[in-house]
């Protein structure tokens, strides 16, 4: 009996997202995580995200399998929750995917994933971190970051997600992660809610725009640790940035990500875009929308239009 209903759950379709072509996604594989940073998006009112909802390994590994090929999807980024609580989920679902990719936490130590990139978040020198992400965070990773085989193949990032609270941080955190065995440091700014009271977000854009030029000399003066195109960066500024997102998601190149959120029962929900549904797109900060406008402005203006429209259509659709 128990083995018919185990078999009859693994054989479950996935949640029926359209047949749009997605040719990025996420995936929050578990809601439980070991942190609770200020800033975190994940866990917002308006999101699936009860650790009570879960899908066990195999049927995730089969739904993934079967929503790559209905979506055409190229990368999937692990994520969370904290991604490494399911550690044999991951390792298992980076096969499935072309290519695959993990941000973590870094506090259940750095995976040895060779060829495959993981992003390990950390907001800041230690005591703006800890203030963020709690006690002893900053140390944690810093060890699983040392402890590591620094030539094991996998390409481990550091990730600051810069915010009102850490801002005077930014350059102290590039010079304390100076000699850190790592392939370089990347940036993101938050995003707030509609009616953002967490404290972490800037009142407006230009209130933000001293530290993007922070940001951008601190890329001129370390050109290879900071991953970060300067050009990406000047479309944050706060006289361009509304046309790389508009005040509803109507421009932003990110809407082309299929988000996939640990919902209801154990069945995976798409929200309105990867930050969760109550974002203020007005004053986003993912610069992953910026640096994807940026190279699309590369791809040369046809495409560009093919791929904004796309962008549009979703947005209309979904909000
Ligand atoms: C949501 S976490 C999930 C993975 C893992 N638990 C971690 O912390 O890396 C993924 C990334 O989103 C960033 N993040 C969380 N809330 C954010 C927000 N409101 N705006 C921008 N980035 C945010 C985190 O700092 C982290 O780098
Ligand atoms: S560790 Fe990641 S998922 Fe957990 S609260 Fe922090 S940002 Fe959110
Ligand atoms: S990623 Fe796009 S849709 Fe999401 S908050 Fe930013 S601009 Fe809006």
């Amino acid at each position: 009996m128990k083995t018919t209903t185990v078999a009859a759950r693994n054989k479950a379709q996935p949640t029926d997202f359209g047949t749009r072509s997605f040719p990025t996604a996420l995936v929050n594989v578990t809601n439980a995580c070991n942190l609770t940073c200020k800033h975190c998006f994940v866990f917002r009112d308006d999101n699936p995200n009860s650790a009570r909802d879960k899908m066990n390994d195999e049927t995730m590994l089969e739904q993934l399998r079967i929503l790559r090929d209905k979506h055409q999807i190229k990368s999937m980024l692990f994520m969370g929750g904290e991604p490494m609580i399911r550690r044999k989920l991951v390792l298992a679902g980076l096969k499935i995917f072309e290519r695959p990719a993990i941000v973590t936490n870094g506090t259940y130590g750095i995976p040895s994933v060779p060829g495959c990139l993981v992003t390990v978040s950390l907001d800041g020198p230690r005591e703006l971190n800890d203030a963020i992400r709690g006690e002893g965070v900053f140390d944690k990773v810093r060890e699983s970051i040392f402890a590591r085989d620094p030539d094991d193949g996998t390409i481990v990032m550091l990730q600051m997600s810069i915010t009102r609270e850490n801002e005077a941080g930014l350059e102290a955190f590039v010079e304390e992660v100076r000699n850190w065995p790592v392939a370089g440091v990347a940036f993101t700014f938050y995003v707030p809610t509609r009616n953002d009271a967490s404290g972490q977000g800037w009142a407006d854009l230009r209130e933000r725009d001293p530290v993007i030029e922070r940001l951008i000399e601190l890329k001129k003066n370390n050109p290879n640790r900071i991953k970060a195109n300067i050009g990406a960066l000047k479309l944050m500024l706060s006289d361009v940035a509304l046309n790389y997102t508009g005040t509803n998601g109507e421009h932003c190149m990110m809407k082309a990500t299929l988000p996939l959120y640990m919902g209801d029962g154990g069945n995976f929900e798409r929200t309105f875009c990867c930050y969760g549904n109550d974002v203020d797109c007005s004053r986003c900060g993912a610069y992953s929308v910026f640096n994807t406008a940026y190279h699309r402005l590369e791809l040369g203006q046809e495409e560009y239009h093919h791929r904004l429209n796309y962008a549009r259509k979703a947005g209309n659709v979904d909000r």
